[in-house]
């Protein structure tokens, strides 16, 4: 049985204080959510006030990004090193990092080599963009990015993989939970075609994509689907408490 996730991606926001009063506001209420992984995911500098917020409960802490250089002459960059032992989770090659800031599928391979060699699990994201999806080329570009990072041994280190349809990140243009839960399968079957059917059955692949407290149940009753990184509703207590009670729900976990 695959333990579903609901991780919330904060991005670019939250100052140091805003990020501990969101945090303080959420929970109470998601604490009390049993059987659902709950993970935050605030800027950098949040990282360690946000942990001590959060130490003696079930919620768990991600970074966003990470360099895989060990240390040195990288200025602006954060190690796996200095993210162990503060964070459970690493969010990497979201298609902000790819987009926006040109990471290549080789760079997110070598993070997310680093950050399971150094016991950070990693978030590894894929998706097409709206024209890779118009021209019918998803399967294509899944199978590519997934293919560039897919070592046997990533798994073993609890790698989970969300499926983020570019076109789908921010617009408030979901995909449907049908679409997502076949395209999210398509992926389990990629990865069963390259490490075998037991691997495939236990790795964790959420979606995520305009993942709101209105639409998380219908993603939730999908068989395919293991969970949600979400975005723009993980920064309001209240959406993201809800969303991680509606998926234990949808589970029958409440
Ligand atoms: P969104 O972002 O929920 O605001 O669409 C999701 C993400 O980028 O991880």
């Amino acid at each position: 049985m695959r333990v579903p996730m609901i991780a919330g991606n904060w991005k670019m926001n939250t100052t140091v204080d805003e990020a501990v009063r969101l945090v303080k506001a959420m929970l109470p209420e998601i604490d009390k959510v049993k059987g659902v992984e709950k993970v935050v995911c605030p800027p950098f500098v949040s990282l360690t006030s946000v942990a001590k917020v959060i130490a003696s409960s079930s919620l768990k802490l991600g970074a966003q990004n990470l360099y895989y250089q060990e240390k040195g002459a990288y200025t602006g960059e954060i190690s796996t090193e200095m993210l162990a032992g503060l964070c459970d989770y690493v969010i990497i090659g979201h298609s902000e990092r790819r987009q926006v800031f040109g990471e290549t599928d080789e760079l997110i391979n070598k993070k997310v080599k680093a950050a399971v060699e150094n016991l950070l699990k990693p978030i590894f994201c894929i998706g097409e963009t709206l024209a890779e999806n118009e021209a019918g080329r998803t399967e294509e570009v899944l199978t590519h990015q997934f293919m560039a990072t897919s070592n046997r041994l990533y798994f073993f280190g609890g790698m989970v993989i969300a499926y983020e349809p570019v076109w789908a990140i921010g617009t408030g243009k979901s995909a449907t939970a049908e679409q997502a839960n076949k395209t999210i399968g398509f992926i389990r079957h990629l990865v069963a075609h390259k490490h075998g059917e037991e691997i495939a059955e236990s790795v964790r692949i959420l979606y995520g994509g305009s993942v709101t407290a209105d639409n998380i149940a219908a993603f939730m009753h999908q068989p395919e689907i293991d969970g949600a990184l979400v975005g723009g509703a993980s920064l309001k207590a209240d959406s993201f408490v809800r969303i991680v009670s509606q998926t234990a729900a949808a589970r029958g976990l409440s």
